[in-house]
């Protein structure tokens, strides 16, 4: 596995990999602190890459609180053998200045209420600026065929096919699924960071989320009986969620009832560290056929 720190040297590895053979280049862009959501994406695009590239790099525009880009977790040679272990071929760790020189000015903004709610509305607009620049560089810094992102963050998700598809970057973004501990949270970089206590306390997001499923598998199809229902399990557990919100899976409007796919997502403080968490909803299908 190799590292590279330019962009002029990671387009001449992915250059050479190509004339040796590579036809299918896949992406796993990261911000570091790997964990088992991370090594999953590296999996999937195994399956279809003749080259793997991982990029690390804590994208300083996408933070909007100071305190929490300094705390993110640093730990590049860590990272690094986690990487190898899983197969990666080329790990990209640029510094700062290498993706954004001295005279940057360019800003990728994806408009529309894609950006408007549950993320914007908690840590800025500015955030899915931070991502949806990051992302378009890396994306044709690699000249990457896929790239892989967690379903955890659904919105990230949705707003980078957004930038893809308006931008007419040729690169298919593929959807994995959230990878959780035994115990039901899902994986995060930021879980490190929590102390024992509030981990136990946290188990009360997933929960919620499997208190809305199973009434949902009961019938209750009414965001309003359903959020009560995820309310009360964050409640007991003394988390006020920064939103809990039922909104249509691909628009991100908010719906009343569950009908069409929708995404159920979470976002809470537990101590001082912030966490989120999701789960698709769709209606069970009558009689239960295929
Ligand atoms: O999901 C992340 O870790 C980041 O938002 C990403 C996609 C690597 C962009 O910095």
């Amino acid at each position: 596995m190799k590292i590279v720190r330019t962009v002029q040297e990671l387009r001449e590895n992915v250059r050479a990999a190509r004339a040796g053979g590579a036809e299918h280049v896949g992406l796993v862009p990261t911000m570091g602190a790997l964990h088992e959501g991370h090594i999953s994406l590296v999996a999937a695009a195994r399956r279809r890459s003749g080259l793997t590239v991982m990029s690390i790099f804590v994208n300083p525009t996408q933070f909007t609180e100071a305190s929490d880009l300094d705390a993110y977790p640093r730990q590049e040679a860590a990272d690094a053998a986690l990487a190898e272990a899983a197969g990666v071929d080329i790990v990209f760790a640029p510094e700062a200045s290498e993706l954004y020189p001295e005279g940057f000015a360019t800003t990728v903004h994806v408009g529309g209420p894609l950006t408007q709610t549950l993320e914007a509305a908690g840590r800025g607009p500015a955030h899915f600026d931070g991502v949806a620049t990051v992302v378009s560089k890396l994306l044709l810094a690699v000249g990457a065929d896929a790239a892989y992102f967690g379903q955890k963050d659904a919105q990230q998700l949705l707003v980078v096919r957004r930038m893809v598809a308006d931008l007419g970057i040729p690169a298919e973004i593929v959807a994995c699924p959230t990878v959780r501990d035994a115990d039901g949270l899902a994986k995060s970089s930021r879980n490190v960071r929590l102390r024992d206590d509030e981990r136990a306390r946290a188990l009360a997001i997933p929960r919620s989320l499997e208190a809305v499923e199973a009434a949902l598998a009961l019938g209750e199809t009414r965001s309003e009986a359903l959020h009560a229902r995820a309310a009360t399990v964050l409640a007991a557990a003394g988390i006020e969620p920064e939103y809990l919100a039922f909104v249509d899976a691909s628009s991100l409007a908010p719906v009343t009832e569950v009908a069409s796919p929708v995404l159920c997502a979470i976002a809470a403080r537990v101590g001082t560290v912030r966490l989120i968490d999701n789960t698709l909803l769709t209606l069970p299908r009558a009689g239960g056929e295929n």
